[in-house]
């Protein structure tokens, strides 16, 4: 039976009840007497929730983002759809202010999207979850903890006990090369160690997907292709998905499954360049370079600079 079938069946569509309010706010929703927000909600109320394909770890479904400030309205994202298998490593590549940190807070759930859905494995995002961890472009980390005590943060906040997360925190940081520096303070490192206590911090949590907005933008070149390497070492090993946000070209092709180039703001997928190559890769192949230059062709069609 479609949506418009049920409510005309439905007699109890105005009454009170749990029921007769979402056929209510449906209604209102064919009327187009409500905003799409709305229409998120209702598709959950009808657990239109499943995506598929059972491979598929994140899916962004026509995900739109407005924001609105002082009655100022900045478009942020047009529309974007892409989905992200279990494994992958895609990365993101656009114009600075074009939308990437705002696409990458939505699927953590820290930012609603003004339209559109981002599925979760087959749930569909509301909130934050233990399933997804962030390292951040400006890192935030908490200047007032060590760098041990910063690592172990996701865990304590689910309630691991002390001993079991120390542990933990001791093996993270041995893996992002930082175990010596387990009692500094933050304010003591330097910006490439900042930047691997925050990757350290997100992969304690052992989350299906880690989301990295930037995550060596910071660091010097050779401090860089570094962590690059250590990130295909350490994902040889937990298998987990990526969503990579970059400006490097290089970067990309030498990390990604895939590249999604977008356009700029209001953004929108420009491409989605396949890397069809294992890891690890050799920069200084012809193909390698061909493929960097097929990136950057779509890159200056949208006029921007890139390193
Ligand atoms: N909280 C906010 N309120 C209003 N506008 C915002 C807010 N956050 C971001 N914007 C605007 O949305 C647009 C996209 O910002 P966003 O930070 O997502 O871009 P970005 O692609 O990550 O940029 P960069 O490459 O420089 O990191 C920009 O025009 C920005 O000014
Ligand atoms: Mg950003």
């Amino acid at each position: 039976m479609s949506v418009i079938e049920w409510l005309k069946d439905d007699p109890s569509a105005n009454k009170k009840d749990r029921e007769g309010k979402k056929r209510a706010s449906i209604s209102k929703w064919l009327k187009g007497e409500v905003g799409i927000n709305t229409e998120a909600a209702i598709k959950r109320s009808f657990h239109e929730t499943s995506i598929g394909e059972s491979d598929v770890q994140i899916s962004i479904r026509n995900i739109g983002k407005t924001y609105v400030k002082n009655g100022v309205e900045t478009k942020a994202i047009d529309e974007i759809s892409i989905d992200v298998r279990k494994g992958e490593l895609v990365s993101f590549i656009g114009p600075s202010g074009c939308g990437k940190t705002t696409l990458l807070n939505m699927i953590a759930g820290l930012l609603p999207p003004t339209s559109g859905v981002v599925y979760v494995g087959s749930k569909e995002c509301t909130g934050p979850g233990r399933d997804r961890g962030m390292v951040f472009q400006d890192f935030a980390l908490l200047p007032w903890r060590t760098v041990k005590n910063n690592v172990e943060l996701g865990l304590e906040i689910a309630g691991v006990p002390k001993a079991e997360r120390s542990a933990k925190a001791d093996e993270y940081l041995r893996i992002v090369g930082l175990e010596k520096f387990a009692n500094s303070h933050i304010n003591e490192l330097s910006g490439g160690m900042k930047q691997r206590v925050g990757i350290a911090r997100a992969l304690i949590v052992e989350p299906d997907v880690i989301l990295m907005d930037e995550p060596f933008g910071a660091l010097d070149a050779q401090t860089r292709n570094l962590m690059q390497t250590q990130l295909i070492d350490i994902l040889k090993t937990t298998k987990q998905t990526i969503i990579f946000i970059t400006h490097s070209v290089d970067e990309a092709v030498y990390l990604s499954d895939k590249v999604v180039v977008l356009t700029k703001r209001p953004t929108t997928v420009n491409e989605v360049v396949e890397i069809p190559w294992s890891r690890p890769r050799d920069r200084t192949t012809p193909e390698f370079n061909e493929m960097k230059r097929e990136i950057v062709a779509y890159l200056e069609h949208e006029n921007v600079l890139v390193d």
